[in-house]
């Protein structure tokens, strides 16, 4: 045999010899405790709505979301994020159906909070986007531009609502400017003072929101680039972090995940406070589709692509698949 000097010195691969040994030394780990399920209900309708998009995924019932939160707390899963579709009449430009008591949303979450108590943290998008007749995640000036400061108001209005209805943690996902600090304020003066706020920190304006849409039914004209972040930024998500530690986040979120991990890495380093990644719809799409051609194996590579989120810093991650994987890794 050729000599080739004294390589290799160092031999990493010990270390991988048996599945043992290789889960000894993992330095990641998924556990069911960091999964968050985001569900959607919609109003009116009798049996759940199958999202084409999402295969797997459903516009849940009033009844069927009570099921889907109570198989996702027996899996172990920690909390349960609430879309609320309203009835397509009941949209209009101020996204009234937002803030009324009974809206979709507000039924809901009291629903869940019925049937699991406090065996799931109970969460609610909070975002105009599902209740306005042209889609956008805010209201709009004279000029069709959305409105910062008239939004923030109805942002206000939405986290009573909402935290009367029983909801554990606000979730504003709007990019807002001011938005964390107004719901912070609303929800001190109106009792809630526990209620926390999980914020959408870094919330890129992206392509891979594609079957979201469907699943909320957003009638969304133009795009959200003039409030959700270019893709193409990292410091400015540095800023946005500084902003909403200073105006109250008890949580702070990366969305997407997967292109975005450098972003989550940054922030994990940079804060004290529980990180979330939200593994989004079109994530969650692209693994379904190509699985579904044979191209690749799903859930090893479900897997992955939750690993991934974790080692990148995420304590918690809100994925679409949060029940099936926790109950893998039980
Ligand atoms: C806004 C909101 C969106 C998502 C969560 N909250 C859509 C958007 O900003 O356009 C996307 C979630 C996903 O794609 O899975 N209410």
């Amino acid at each position: 045999m050729t000599s080739y000097g004294s390589f290799p010195g160092t031999r990493p691969r010990r270390l991988r010899v048996t599945p043992v040994m290789r889960r000894m030394v993992a330095e990641t780990r998924l556990h069911p405790a960091d999964l968050i399920l985001p569900a959607f209900v919609r109003e009116g309708i009798g049996e759940p709505a199958p999202i084409g998009a999402m295969p797997g995924v459903v516009q849940h019932t009033r009844d069927t979301l009570r099921k889907a939160a109570v198989e996702a707390a027996e899996a172990g899963v920690s909390g349960i994020m609430l879309f609320g579709v309203p009835e397509e009449a009941k949209k209009d430009a101020a996204g009234t159906a937002g803030t009324d008591p009974d809206g979709i949303l507000q039924v809901a979450i009291r629903d869940v909070k019925a049937e699991v108590g406090d065996a799931l943290a109970v969460m609610s998008d909070l975002c105009l986007d599902e209740y306005t007749d042209h889609g956008h995640c805010g209201v709009l000036d004279e000029r069709g531009r959305v409105d910062n400061d008239a939004t923030l108001e109805r942002y206000a209005e939405m986290a009573q609502v909402q935290a009367d209805a029983g909801v554990d943690v606000v979730g504003p996902s709007g990019m807002m400017d001011g938005q964390i600090g107004v719901v912070r304020d609303a929800l001190d003066q109106t009792g809630h003072e526990d209620v926390a706020i999980l914020a959408y920190t870094a919330k890129y304006s992206s392509a891979f929101y594609g079957p979201f849409r469907e699943a909320v039914g957003s009638s969304l004209r133009g795009d959200r680039k003039t409030y959700q972040q270019d893709p193409a930024n990292l410091r400015e998500s540095m800023r946005e972090l500084a902003l909403d530690l200073e105006e109250g986040a008890d949580m702070v979120m990366v969305k997407p995940a997967g292109p975005y991990l450098d972003v989550l890495a940054r922030i994990a380093d940079a804060v004290d406070v529980p990180v979330a990644a939200y593994q989004i719809s079109g994530e969650y799409a692209m693994i379904e589709a190509a699985a579904e051609k044979g191209w690749i194996e799903r859930d090893k590579a479900i897997l992955e692509a939750l690993t991934g989120i974790r080692r990148a810093g995420a304590k918690m991650i809100l994925t679409y698949w949060a029940t099936e994987a926790a109950r893998w890794l039980r």
